[in-house]
């Protein structure tokens, strides 16, 4: 960004780059650490995902370090991660403003009106996900087969959607992918015994209160 031009030879000035590499800070830290507190309180929740999870990581690890190149075949965990960003997407509302008048679903609205859009809106009904309100990963591996479950993965937003769509998506599936492969190789996650019930709480991205693990070495 430093050294970029546009077609005009125009620059990014100071002001430009200390905003974006803001929203990356800021978007990126706080939106994987959230998204990995709710996956880690999932998968206390789903001893049977926490299992499958562990075959696939000694599976793909062995003993070795996790590589880069392991990332691929961590498959099961990142179902694991779209299932729990379709429950627990922690960006819940995205903010739109349109740029001519627009039409949507036979209403007018003007220029530059503002639009805020539940990104999971869908994600809890039916008629786009079988049994929504059930963290099943598997769903979305069942999704080429021919089943008569319903799976709509285009109705799960969590990154957003359109020419804002999050930067950041491929590189916090890896990171986050990575993170849950070493935590998992090497302890099992369990509720603590003097946890009272997780609750959603909303402070502009919608974290985990309450939540509370043990941590066993395996
Ligand atoms: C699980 C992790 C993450 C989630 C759930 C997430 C979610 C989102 C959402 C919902 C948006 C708004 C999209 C829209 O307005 O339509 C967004 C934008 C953005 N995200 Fe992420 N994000 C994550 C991780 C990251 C990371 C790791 C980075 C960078 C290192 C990042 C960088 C950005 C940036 C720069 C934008 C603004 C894009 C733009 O306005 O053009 N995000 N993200």
């Amino acid at each position: 960004m430093l050294m970029a031009k546009d077609e005009d030879g125009n620059i990014f000035t100071d002001d430009d780059i200390f905003a974006n590499v803001f929203s990356i800070m800021l978007a990126g830290k706080d939106a994987v650490a959230l998204t990995l507190s709710w996956t880690i309180n999932l998968i206390t929740e789903n001893p049977e995902v926490q299992e499958s999870i562990q075959q696939e990581v000694d599976t793909v690890l062995e003993n070795k370090q996790l590589e880069y190149s392991d990332l691929a075949k961590l498959k099961y965990i990142e179902v694991v991660l779209q299932e729990s960003m379709r429950l627990k997407a922690i960006a819940l509302m995205i903010s739109v403003q349109a740029n001519n008048e627009v039409e949507v679903m036979n209403l007018s609205f003007p220029k530059d009106t503002i639009f805020l859009m539940l990104s999971r809106a869908d994600s809890y009904k039916d008629e786009y996900f079988s049994n929504a309100s059930e963290f099943n990963p598997q769903r979305w591996l069942d999704q080429s087969a021919n089943t008569e479950q319903q799976h709509c993965p285009m109705r799960s937003l969590p990154y957003g959607g359109g020419a804002r769509f999050c930067s950041g998506s491929v590189l916090s599936m890896m990171e986050m992918k990575a993170v849950i492969a070493m935590i998992c190789k090497k302890y099992i996650l369990k509720k603590d015994p003097s946890a009272t019930a997780v609750h959603e709480e909303y402070a502009f991205l919608m974290q985990p209160s309450g939540f509370k693990i043990s941590i066993e070495k395996r």
